[in-house]
């Protein structure tokens, strides 16, 4: 009997997923700075139902929300509107029905840990210690001495807690001081976010992605944190939080309760997707946000591959990790990239952008790519004292985010086509050659490629939906087989700068390769694969 139920499989398990962060795509009212009306203006690149266009199945919008940009959106005023600046609730609608015209699902990002200060609960909480909305947060007095409560620290640097004169107490963020958490401890709280999820659903959203959402629950009692004994030695001095074991501040058992509530709530709706964002502790953690038997995360996301280094055995041992942890209801993903990583092509170099890509739209579980990682978009270079991102400037700019936010590179044209005006971030120095117009144009570029392995992905049952079997493989190459009932596909990728032989048994055809080697049959023997090349084979 099969392991995995391949029929009647919802959208997140087959498709594809494409993050946009939306102040970097396109924008149109020519302030620097992407909006909703320029993602409008995308979607047909997106997915026009033709293997011109990429193809994706979904997108998942980064924050759009009203929002001092403290953390560039991840601080919400308000939840229920959009940010003026990339547009109104109108052309949000617009997007949405935009998008399901082409039969692209539209996925929001929910911040549910914490709200901008400027969001008036936080303003209502802060006004006094008697106000109704106090407890909406997480106020505590200080200790004996006047020090704050525990030695918790900020992601961002420095203590989780900020000293409020006018009322006497610290109050907590996880992130920035102007980040402060919500209390879900208080019921009224938990009302009021599953209203919010309610009022996107009901304007049609088809999932939502829920911003570090292991966080939402600390342990009652707020105890200090252990150091953690394999911390590394060169943490900079105020990264407090790096130096922590993380047991006391998150993923604590009310948060899978709570994942739990979220999938009922959003049961009545249809195929909603749930992905979870949860910092990785441990494959234990981690594995229980899949709830059981599908009641809870569709994609805990699966961040640990950017983390890895770049190796066949190392990839490998990940692949096969997560194909023996997972049991059968829950579906893996694969994510290469996104706001707050090093951009794929630089991580990886430019010489190994197509096997990656190879191997994300391969390997069993939702792909979910990035913007402009399609074209092999690089970190910007941003001198140290043009940073914007909080955590560069806070921590130190190894931490620096702006670097993979720069704007989309759309044509060789001014600001690359992304604005009419100075863009927010810098376009990178070479937009004039790395951009989606002259990739259009070649029909062996990187782009081009993305699109054939989408597609071809899209009309592939083994690709989408199948068992994967790692095989035995010659030194630095990745060789699996996915299969479905009598379709079998053999993906052999190799990571070495020279060339191998493969062995390979069977019958079947190359039906694509990231060196646009011809299509050839094969049969039982062996394989030459280029150095940094991978191939799909259809086998007979
Ligand atoms: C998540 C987001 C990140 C943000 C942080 C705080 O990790 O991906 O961009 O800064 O949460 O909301």
């Amino acid at each position: 009997m099969n392991k995995y139920p391949f029929q009647q499989a919802p959208w997140w398990k087959l498709g594809t997923i494409y993050q946009i962060y939306p102040y970097s795509f396109s924008d149109t009212t020519g302030n620097g700075m992407g909006d909703l009306e320029g993602i409008i203006k995308r979607l047909d690149y997106l997915n026009d139902g033709t293997p011109d266009s990429l193809g994706v199945d979904a997108i998942w919008l980064s924050p759009f929300y009203p929002s001092p940009k403290a953390d560039f959106g991840y601080d919400v005023s308000d939840y229920l509107d959009v940010d003026p600046e990339l547009g109104s609730l109108e052309t949000f609608d617009r997007l949405v029905d935009e998008a399901h015209r082409r039969g692209i699902r539209v996925i929001i990002d929910f911040v549910p840990n914490h709200t901008s200060e400027e969001h008036t609960w936080f303003k209502e909480s802060h006004s006094s210690l008697d106000n109704p909305r106090r407890d909406w947060y997480i106020w505590r007095d200080p200790t004996p001495d006047g020090g704050p409560p525990n030695n918790w620290g900020s992601h961002f640097g420095g203590s989780a807690w900020e000293w409020d004169e006018s009322t006497g107490q610290y109050y907590f963020h996880q992130f920035l001081k102007e980040q402060p958490d919500l209390n879900w401890r208080n019921p009224e709280v938990v009302w009021a976010m599953k209203d919010v999820l309610i009022f996107w659903l009901e304007r049609g959203v088809d999932g939502f992605r829920m911003d570090v959402v292991g966080m939402i629950y600390k342990h009652p009692e707020m105890p200090d944190q252990p150091l953690d004994p394999n911390a590394p030695d060169d943490l900079r001095p105020n990264d407090i939080y790096g130096r922590q074991l993380h047991i006391y501040d998150q993923d604590q058992d009310e948060v899978y309760e709570m994942v739990r509530e979220f999938n009922q709530l959003v049961r009545p709706y249809g195929e909603i997707c749930l992905i979870g964002e949860i910092l990785y502790f441990g494959a234990d953690r981690w594995l229980r946000y899949y709830g059981t038997e599908g009641d809870g995360f569709h994609l805990p996301m699966q961040l640990q591959f950017m983390h890895l280094p770049w190796e066949a055995d190392t990839i490998k041992s990940a692949v096969q990790e997560i194909e023996s942890l997972l049991p059968a209801h829950a579906w893996p993903s694969c994510v290469l990239g996104n706001h707050d990583e090093v951009r794929l092509a630089t991580r990886y170099g430019q010489e190994y952008t197509r096997l990656a890509a190879m191997l994300q739209l391969t390997v069993r579980g939702t792909p979910i790519l990035y913007y402009g990682d399609e074209i092999g978009l690089e970190n910007g270079v941003i001198d140290d004292d043009k940073i914007q991102d909080p955590w560069g400037i806070i921590v130190g700019p190894e931490f620096n985010r702006d670097c993979c936010r720069t704007p989309m590179q759309w044509d060789a044209g001014p600001q690359a086509g992304f604005s009419t005006s100075v863009p927010w971030l810098p376009i990178s120095a070479d937009a004039g050659e790395r951009n989606v117009a002259n990739q259009d144009g070649d029909q062996f570029s990187l782009l081009n490629f993305y699109r054939s392995l989408i597609w071809h992905r899209r009309g592939s049952e083994a690709l989408r939906n199948s068992t994967l079997e790692i095989l035995e493989g010659p030194p630095g190459c990745l060789v699996f087989e996915r299969q479905v009932d009598a379709e079998r596909a053999w993906i052999a990728l190799n990571f070495n700068g020279n060339e191998v032989e493969i062995p390979f048994s069977g019958e079947g055809e190359i039906i694509l390769s990231t060196h646009n080697q011809d299509i050839i049959n094969l049969s039982t023997g062996s394989l030459t694969i280029e150095a940094y090349e991978g191939v799909i084979v259809s086998c007979r």
